[in-house]
């Protein structure tokens, strides 16, 4: 080799670059924005004050989070043409599809942000339309799955509000925020935020590191997340749960099945890469899906079984022996479902929360002028072979 390669599949042991947004602690269970423990922003700040503490690099002061609003709050419409990709989707389509796609064509609408060597205010614009777009975008796609008119941003409300408005509203009556929902609605995308080098951040950053636009990036992002493995795993614990569920219930079956290498079934929502303890985020929905189903009065069975199954796989050998946990996907899922979104639109939050993240690590990769990603191999095929004519084949 010309060069010495070390081969890390999986980048398991590879740092890929140097980043001052997120902080992990996998041993300790830590998760820290821009030096903030997840449990206090969790707590006591906001989804919106959560993404300027991401893209900017500090807690906003008031003036900094009004101009801020302000700023967002004039690029919430999409132009009407979007609604025309609609019309193309087959009525099945994934709204993680619709959701890649509509995002990667937001470009058609800004062709200055194709240009390369942006000044930074162009590139300031477009960081703000993107955030700014994408609660409008999500809601069209949920609307259009359920034949129902899209409903248009009402910048009389902060982020968080504005979503809930344009996805649950309806044009016929006016619209009450109930404010448990909104405080889930801001906990649950605060916990979504950001998460350091996963597997669709580094998506972004390695797409954007062609000098690829925003839009495109953040597509690239979307299709990474789409992944059972990833993002996709919360759709995938509550088809899990509800498959225990019509299966009488019992998670000793299902939990047996999970250790039986024959078997490719997986407990989703269980193990993660980086925390080998707990994942602080499972903790504090856990937490927060007792008391959102309560103040709803909801009772969801699944929420039992995934109860006993955490219950069972933590004292089990094989899952402590592989320190495999509940992950940020195992519990979120029940809450979405307690507020009244469709499963295949869970993932599609996943994205919404984690759009800050994308866009504060895609920033700092072109701050850093880091190069383009391009991985090396170890090349394990054929030597040197003399092509053979067809009809000696
Ligand atoms: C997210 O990276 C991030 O930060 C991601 C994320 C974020 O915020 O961006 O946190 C969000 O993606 C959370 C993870 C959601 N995915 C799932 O819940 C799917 C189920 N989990 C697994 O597929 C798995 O745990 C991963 C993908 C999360 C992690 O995979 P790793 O680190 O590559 O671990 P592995 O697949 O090598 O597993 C190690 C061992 C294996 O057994 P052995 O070969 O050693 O005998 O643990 C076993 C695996 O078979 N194992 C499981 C299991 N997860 C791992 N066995 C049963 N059920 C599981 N869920």
């Amino acid at each position: 080799l010309s060069t010495f390669i070390t081969l890390d599949s999986g980048y398991k042991n590879t740092g890929a670059t140097k980043s001052a947004i997120t902080f992990l602690d996998g041993e300790e269970g830590i998760l820290r924005y821009r030096g903030y423990p997840i449990e206090e922003l969790a707590a006591k700040s906001s989804f919106i004050e959560v993404a300027y503490l991401l893209i900017y690099g500090e807690l906003p002061t008031q003036t900094q989070l009004t101009d801020f609003q302000f700023r967002v709050s004039r690029h919430t419409l999409v132009h009407e043409d979007m609604l025309k990709f609609f019309d193309g989707y087959p009525s099945k389509t994934h709204p993680m599809g619709q959701l890649a796609s509509l995002v990667c064509c937001l470009s058609a609408f800004y062709p200055e942000s194709l240009h390369p060597n942006q000044t930074p205010e162009e590139v300031e614009l477009n960081i703000i339309r993107m955030f700014a777009k994408m609660p409008t975008i999500v809601s069209w796609i949920y609307k259009k799955a359920i034949g129902h008119p899209v409903m248009y941003p009402k910048n009389k409300f902060d982020y968080v509000s504005n979503y809930l408005y344009m996805t649950f509203g309806h044009r016929t009556e006016e619209y009450d925020l109930d404010p448990v929902i909104v405080d889930a609605m801001n906990k649950l995308l605060i916990l979504h935020a950001d998460h350091e080098q996963n597997c669709s951040t580094s998506t972004v950053r390695i797409v954007g590191s062609s000098d690829c636009n925003l839009f495109a990036s953040i597509s690239a992002g979307v299709a990474a997340l789409w992944g059972p493995l990833h993002g996709g795993a919360n759709q995938a614990v509550i088809e899990m749960l509800e498959l225990i569920k019509k299966d009488g219930g019992d998670v000793d079956k299902w939990v047996a099945k999970a250790k039986d290498k024959n078997d490719s079934f997986r407990l989703m929502g269980f193990g993660h890469r980086v925390y080998k303890n707990f994942d602080p985020r499972a903790k504090i929905i856990k937490e927060a899906c007792d008391n959102v189903l309560n103040k709803l009065g909801i009772q969801d069975p699944v929420l039992d079984i995934a109860k006993k199954l955490e219950e069972v796989a933590l004292h089990d050998e094989y899952f402590i022996e592989r320190k495999l946990y509940p992950n940020v996907d195992f519990y979120s899922g029940i809450i979405y479902r307690a507020l009244g979104f469709p499963t295949d639109m869970f993932t599609v939050l996943f994205a919404l929360g984690r759009l800050p993240g994308w866009v504060a690590q895609w920033k700092e990769m072109r701050e850093n002028k880091e190069p383009i990603g391009r991985p090396r191999q170890v090349y394990v095929g054929s030597t040197t072979r003399e092509y053979i004519p067809l009809e000696k084949r």
